[in-house]
């Protein structure tokens, strides 16, 4: 479907839970989160009744992300189901990787269509740092299983900050000279606990690849459904990617919406606007006036952010990016 601003929305981000075996720095605090109530949560049925609307409505594409999705008990089972509703092409997760060594088959054997790591550092010494777990191996183990098993369609997403790994932007970039994947550096956005950390700009990043590995050609085939730009490096198996939210705003081409792990609706990634489709589940609103709940809300999604931009700040979304499954 369409909104107001003629952008087509075809892909919808769910979020599975809020729960997650890592704790990194700028998503989370240090104990963790106080736990959504189980009642709060969507049920797989929910969510699955909530597809098909939103699949009868145009989406196509299913991106599952967290906190950390596989965490959650028989979330394969879920992809399954997912993929067999008429009108889904594309079912995709995005992970922290860690439980991927025990996982990775039982996800292939799903069908996934896309497997995104996020991985901030390859120095075991920063890993444990950033997200307060030496579990480092663990996601190495996972991409290596992967790889061993033939999956091809593997990102790895780094979010690059001068404090954490501004030293290390080329270890990571090996990844994609090593492997057939993407790696790809994400903005550092204002979501979360920020303080103290300084984004990397893309220019810089890219000055130091160039300078290490040869000349960034831009790619102009799609990789994805999301944001990103693309580029190949001299004698890499895998490309290198940028998201910048900020430097490079993506918004008139925003093609998504987002759902919470307790059933809220989200139109953009800064605002609190959306609508809480649980409790209308929980009623008696029958599948025809859900779907026009929804219709009516995506027509109103906002036409960009506006992170950093003061004037607006007061309608800033209070979740965090565990919440909103980024
Ligand atoms: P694929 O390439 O198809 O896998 O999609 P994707 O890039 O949207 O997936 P992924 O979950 O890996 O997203 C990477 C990160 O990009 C997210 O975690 C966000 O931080 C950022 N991002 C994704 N969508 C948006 C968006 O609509 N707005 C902004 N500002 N950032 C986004
Ligand atoms: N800015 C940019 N990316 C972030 N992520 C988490 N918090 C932020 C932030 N403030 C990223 C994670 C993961 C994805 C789900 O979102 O590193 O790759
Ligand atoms: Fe977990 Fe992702 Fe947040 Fe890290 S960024 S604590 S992996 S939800």
């Amino acid at each position: 479907m369409l909104d107001q601003y003629k952008r087509k929305i075809d892909y919808m981000r769910i979020s599975v839970t809020d729960r997650c075996n890592l704790r990194c720095r700028y998503c989370m605090p240090a104990d963790g989160i106080e736990q959504m109530a189980c009642k709060d949560l969507l049920s797989y049925e929910e969510i699955l009744r909530l597809c098909r609307i939103f699949a009868q409505l145009g989406i196509k594409k299913i991106k599952l992300t967290g906190g950390e999705p596989l965490v959650r008990l028989g979330i394969c089972h879920l992809i399954q189901q997912i993929k067999q509703i008429n009108g889904i092409e594309q079912v995709t997760i995005t992970t922290n990787g860690v439980l991927l060594p025990q996982m990775a088959e039982e996800l292939i054997k799903t069908g996934i269509d896309g497997i995104n790591i996020s991985l901030d550092t390859l120095q075991r010494d920063k890993f444990l740092e950033l997200t307060r777990r030496d579990q480092l191996a663990d996601v190495l183990a996972g991409i290596e299983r992967l790889m061993e098993l033939g999956y091809k369609n593997i990102k790895i997403n780094c979010v690059p900050i001068m404090e954490i790994n501004g030293n290390q932007i080329a270890g990571i970039v090996g990844l994609a000279k090593k492997y057939p994947l993407v790696v790809r550096f994400i903005e550092l956005m204002p979501i979360g606990n920020i303080t103290g950390y300084t984004a990397i700009h893309r220019d810089f990043i890219m000055e130091t690849l160039q300078n290490r590995y040869g000349e960034l050609v831009p790619y102009q085939s799609s990789l994805g459904n999301g944001p990103a730009s693309y580029f190949s490096l001299p004698k890499f198996k895998g490309k290198i990617g940028f998201i910048d939210a900020i430097h490079h705003k993506f918004c008139e081409a925003c093609n998504r919406v987002r759902l919470t792990s307790n059933g809220f609706m989200k139109l953009c990634l800064q605002y609190n606007v959306g609508v809480d489709l649980k409790e209308m589940l929980r009623s008696d609103a029958d599948d025809a006036y859900v779907k026009q709940v929804i219709k009516k809300n995506i027509y109103k999604k906002p036409l960009e952010h506006h992170f950093y931009d003061e004037s607006v700040a007061q309608i800033r979304d209070e979740r965090n990016m565990f919440q909103v499954g980024g």
